[in-house]
């Protein structure tokens, strides 16, 4: 009887507390979706500057904003937002400001728009109860966020069709049963705790590597080889860029030839050193 009645206790504080709090929680909310409406571009108009469906004017009672295009409350006479669908809207801009002040949203569906630019370094942080992400078919790039291993709710991660590039942090989440990166420019091996999940949803990305895909992971080194490379493109393109502000031919090629040759000279000193019998002390360099 005694945990009976805790229960009931429980409940009861509960079901007041919404009352209690309700309007510190749902200001939040409302708040949520002006920031979010905000840093977004809406090229059709669907959350409308014409339209009515976002309109912050008449918000004055709970549950206003329950009514908008892709928002769905938890309880629909109570402005706290349980899901966020805003899928294949035609929508523009950054990963949306804001999100962190729906603090009880556990859905977010920004697939098929044209996002762009990084995640938040600190995605974890600013929506904790996540349990469905879906971002695909956007153009967001930059690395997979390391503190996604710290959404503990997850069950769905849909990240295929984007731009994101690096390694896949090693995501080990107990409720994750749903895990997709197809189409993207990842690279380096695939975690031992994802190489459960199908492998199309790994496919599409030329530097990935391990189960479940066909193609082995090379020695590790071959990797680190690898993105130097890629650096020393950027760097080059870089210096590229800047000389050609100087707007001469022959100063361009010979700087560039230069600069190109000491960048290549750092990095791979050994391919200036001569490798053989007759070169005792530098054979150790060349390994
Ligand atoms: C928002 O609603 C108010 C009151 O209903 C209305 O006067 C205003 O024109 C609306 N604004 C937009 C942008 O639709
Ligand atoms: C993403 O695009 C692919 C191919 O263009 C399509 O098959 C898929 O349904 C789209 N998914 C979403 C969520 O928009
Ligand atoms: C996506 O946005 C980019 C600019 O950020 C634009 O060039 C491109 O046309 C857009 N694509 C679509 C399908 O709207
Ligand atoms: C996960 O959360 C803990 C505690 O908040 C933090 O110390 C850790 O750095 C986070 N991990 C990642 C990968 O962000
Ligand atoms: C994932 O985590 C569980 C428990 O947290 C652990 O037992 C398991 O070995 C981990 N798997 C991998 C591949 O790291």
């Amino acid at each position: 009887m005694h945990g009976y009645n805790k229960l009931v206790v429980w409940l009861l504080l509960l079901s007041s507390s919404s009352s209690y709090f309700g309007h510190g929680i749902s200001a939040s909310d409302v708040q949520c979706l002006k920031d979010l409406k905000q840093s977004l571009i809406d090229p059709n108009d669907i959350l409308g500057k014409k339209s009515h469906r976002w309109n912050f004017t008449d918000i004055r009672d709970d549950g206003d904003i329950c009514g908008f295009t892709g928002v769905e409350c938890w309880n629909p006479n109570e402005n706290r937002v349980l899901s966020l669908r805003l899928g294949n809207l035609g929508l523009e801009g950054p990963f949306p400001r804001g999100l962190e002040l729906c603090t009880s949203m556990t859905t977010l569906d920004l697939s098929g728009n044209n996002f762009s630019g990084p995640l938040p370094e600190h995605i974890s942080e600013q929506m904790p109860y996540v349990s469905f992400l879906d971002l695909s078919n956007n153009s967001f790039s930059g690395g997979i966020p390391a503190s996604i291993m710290n959404m503990t709710y997850l069950n769905i991660l849909a990240l295929q069709h984007n731009q994101f590039t690096g390694e896949i942090p090693a995501i080990n989440l107990s409720r994750l049963i749903s895990f997709n990166v197809a189409k993207n420019s990842l690279f380096g091996p695939v975690p031992d705790s994802l190489q459960s999940f199908p492998t199309a949803n790994f496919m599409g990305n030329p530097g990935l590597c391990g189960a479940p895909l066909d193609n082995k992971c090379k020695k590790r080194f071959r990797v680190r080889i690898h993105v130097r490379l890629v650096r020393i493109r950027e760097m080059f393109v870089r210096i590229q860029k800047l000389l050609h502000r100087i707007n001469d031919a022959s100063i361009i090629g010979a700087s560039a030839g230069f600069i190109f040759g000491f960048v290549v000279a750092f990095y791979f000193p050994h391919k200036f050193l001569f490798c053989g019998r007759f070169q005792p002390y530098t054979f150790r360099v060349c390994g």
